[in-house]
C-alpha cells in the first residue's frame, strides 16, 4: 500500500546528499529515499535506527522534522531531459521543511542560525549525542525562525565513540564557539 501521506503524481526533489534523495509526496510530507536500490527488507532495517533516533530527539524537544514511519511511495521525478525515474520505494516518511540548509543561509542570518544550532546542538550533547557536520545537516524556516537537525544518521552517540574522538570535538566545538565570539566582538 502506497503511503496514505502521499498526494501528489510527480514528486518534487527538495535536496540529496551521500545518502539519499528527500522528494516532496504531499504539502506537508517529505520521504528521504536511499541513492542504492537495496531491498525492501534491507531499507526499512536501515533506516529503522534513524526513525528511532528521530522520535527520541523529537521527544526531547530537539527541533527536528516529525517523523511519520518507514513507507512504501511512489516517486516520479524528472532526472533527463527524456525521461522520469520512476517506481515503488521504500523511505522514511517526515514532516517536510520549507527552508533553506543552514550552511547556505544569507549572511545576515548567519549569527542568528549559529546561535540555533547551539541551542539543538546542546540539547541533543545533553542527550548523548554530537554531530561533525554542523549546520551542513540542518535547514532554516524562516517562517518560524526555526532551525532543524536533519539527517539524524549523521549523530554519533558518544558513548560509542573512542575517547579521543570525544576529545576531538569537544575541542571543535569549544574553538568554534571562541571563534564565533571573536568574529562578533571584533565587529
Ligand atoms: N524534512 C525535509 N524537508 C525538506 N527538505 C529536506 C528534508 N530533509 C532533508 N531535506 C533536504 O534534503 C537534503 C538531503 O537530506 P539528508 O538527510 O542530509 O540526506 P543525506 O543523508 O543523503 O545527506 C538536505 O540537505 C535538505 O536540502
Ligand atoms: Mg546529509
Amino acid at each position: 500500500m502506497i503511503t496514505k501521506h502521499q498526494t501528489y503524481f510527480f514528486t518534487p526533489r527538495l535536496g540529496y546528499g551521500k545518502e539519499a534523495n528527500v522528494f516532496a509526496i504531499s504539502p506537508a510530507h517529505a520521504v528521504k529515499v536511499t541513492h542504492v536500490l537495496y531491498d525492501r527488507d534491507e531499507t526499512v532495517e536501515r533506516f529503522q535506527p534513524v526513525l528511532e533516533r528521530h522520535r527520541l530527539f523529537y521527544s526531547k524537544n530537539i527541533s527536528v522534522p516529525k517523523s511519520e514511519g518507514i513507507e512504501d511511495v511512489k516517486i516520479r521525478h524528472k532526472v533527463t531531459r527524456f525521461g522520469f525515474d520512476h517506481g515503488s520505494r521504500v523511505g522514511l516518511v517526515m514532516q517536510r521543511l520549507y527552508g533553506v540548509v543552514g550552511l547556505n543561509v544569507d549572511s545576515s542570518l548567519k549569527e542568528r542560525v549559529e546561535d540555533l544550532y547551539e541551542v539543538e546542538a546542546d540539547k541533543a550533547w545533553e542527550l548523548g549525542y554530537f554531530s561533525e557536520e554542523g549546520l551542513f545537516n540542518s535547514i532554516y524556516v524562516p517562517l518560524e525562525d526555526k532551525l532543524f537537525l536533519v539527517d539524524l544518521r549523521e549523530w554519533r552517540q558518544i558513548s560509542e565513540c573512542s575517547s579521543l574522538v570525544f576529545e576531538n570535538h569537544r575541542l571543535f566545538r569549544q574553538e568554534q564557539k571562541e571563534r564565533r565570539n571573536r568574529e562578533r566582538l571584533s565587529k
